[in-house]
C-alpha cells in the first residue's frame, strides 16, 4: 500500500501520528487517560474510552470529556507546530456520542512563535500540587493566559481574596464529604499508584500528598476517619494562600461545552507552563451538585463553573511525573 500513497498523504499520516504522541501528554482526571484514537482516511478520530470513566466523581462524564478536550488541544498544537492549520469537527455523529472529534491537517502554514512556544511547553506541563512561591502572579500574566484560552462560550474569573476565602471553604467541605464516602475512596484508591509501579496510568501516591505530611503513600490513610478533615484543611489553606485562583466556566453544560472547556484549559496550562507557572486543580467543589451551586454563587458569573485552578511559580518540582500509556494501546491506524 505504501507505494501507492502520494508523498503528501504519508506525510499527513505521520503528522497525525505525531499529533497523537502530543495528545496523550494531556492532563486527565485521575490520570485515567480516557481516550482512544483512530487514523483513517487522512483524519484523526478522537474517541472517549468509557472503560476509563470515573463513575463516582464524574457520573455525567463531564471530566472525561474535558480530559479529551485537553488531548484534542494538544493534537491541534502539534499539527500547527508541524506546519498545518488543524481542521476540527467536534461531535460529528449524533449516533456515536463517544466520537468526540475529528481532526484533519488543513492548509500548510508556517508555525507562529506562539505555536512553537506552546509546543515546547507541551511535554513540560505537569500538575504541581505543592505549595507555590509567595511571588505574586501579575494581572498581565493572567491576561496572557486568558487570551490563549479564549474561545466562544468559555469564560475565566480570577478570584479576589474574599472569593478565595469563600471558595476555599467550599473545597474544604467537599473534601470532608468525599473522603467520608466509601465509594469515593474506593474509586480514588483504584487510581492511586505506588512509586515504582509498572502501571501506566493513575496518580503516583507521592504527588497526591502535595508535599505535605499527610501520608497518601500509605493505603491505610485512605481508611483513616481524619483524612477528609486533614486534607480539606490543607487544601483550604493552599487555596487561600495561592498567588492566583482561577475559575473557568462555560455558558452551556453539555458535551460540546465540556470539550471546549478542556481545549481552553489545556491552552491556559500550556501558556502558564511557557511562562514558568504551575497549576493544581481543585475540582472536588464542582463534583457535588450543591457545592457547585455554592461556587457559582461566590463567583457571581452566569453559566456553569467547570474547573478551579490555583496557579503560582513552583517552589519545588514534582517528584514523580505521572505515567502515560503507550501509543500502541491508544492508537489504531486503519490506512
Ligand atoms: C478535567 C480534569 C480534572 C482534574 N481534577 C483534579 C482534581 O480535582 N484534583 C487533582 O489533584 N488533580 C486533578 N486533575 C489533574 C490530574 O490528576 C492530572 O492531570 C493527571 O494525574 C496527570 O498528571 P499531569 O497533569 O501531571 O500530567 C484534573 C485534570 C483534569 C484534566
Amino acid at each position: 500500500m505504501a507505494a501507492t500513497h502520494s508523498e503528501p498523504d504519508s506525510r499527513r499520516r505521520q503528522v497525525l501520528i505525531n499529533a497523537v504522541s502530543a495528545a496523550v501528554m494531556a492532563p486527565s482526571s485521575h490520570n485515567t487517560q480516557p481516550w482512544r484514537f483512530r487514523i483513517s482516511g487522512g483524519a484523526l478520530e478522537l474517541h472517549a474510552d468509557p472503560r476509563r470513566h470515573l463513575t463516582v466523581i464524574d457520573p455525567d462524564r463531564r471530566q472525561l470529556v474535558q480530559s479529551c478536550g485537553c488531548a484534542l488541544f494538544n493534537a491541534e498544537v502539534a499539527v500547527r507546530a508541524m506546519g498545518y492549520v488543524p481542521q476540527v469537527t467536534v461531535l460529528p455523529d449524533p449516533a456515536d456520542p463517544d466520537l468526540l472529534a475529528v481532526l484533519r491537517p488543513g492548509e500548510p502554514r508556517p508555525p507562529t512563535d506562539e505555536d512553537r512556544a506552546l509546543m515546547r511547553a507541551l511535554p513540560l506541563r505537569r500538575t504541581n500540587r505543592r505549595r507555590f512561591q509567595a511571588r505574586p502572579v501579575g494581572a498581565d500574566e493572567v491576561a496572557a493566559l486568558a487570551a490563549t484560552a479564549e474561545r466562544p462560550g468559555v469564560w475565566l474569573v480570577r478570584l479576589d481574596p474574599e472569593g478565595k476565602r469563600r471558595v476555599a471553604q467550599v473545597i474544604d467541605l467537599a473534601d470532608r464529604i468525599q473522603y467520608g464516602d466509601q465509594a469515593f475512596r474506593a474509586e480514588l484508591a483504584r487510581w492511586l499508584v505506588a512509586a515504582g509501579s509498572r502501571r501506566d496510568d493513575g496518580i503516583p501516591f507521592v504527588e497526591k500528598e502535595y508535599g505535605s505530611s499527610i501520608p497518601f503513600a500509605v493505603m491505610r490513610a485512605l481508611r483513616s476517619p481524619d483524612l477528609g478533615a486533614d486534607f480539606g484543611r490543607l487544601e483550604e489553606e493552599l487555596v487561600r494562600g495561592a498567588p492566583a485562583v482561577l475559575v473557568m466556566g462555560t455558558d452551556g453544560d453539555d458535551a460540546r461545552a465540556w470539550l471546549a472547556a478542556g481545549q481552553a484549559l489545556e491552552a491556559l496550562l500550556l501558556q502558564a507552563t511557557a511562562r514558568g507557572l504551575s497549576a493544581a486543580f481543585l475540582n472536588q467543589a464542582l463534583e457535588i451538585g450543591e457545592l457547585r451551586d455554592g461556587v457559582r454563587a461566590v463567583i457571581g458569573h452566569a453559566g456553569h463553573p467547570q474547573m478551579i485552578l490555583r496557579l503560582g511559580y513552583p517552589a519545588e518540582p514534582i517528584h514523580h511525573p505521572s505515567p502515560r500509556r503507550d501509543l500502541d494501546d491508544v492508537l489504531r491506524i486503519l490506512d
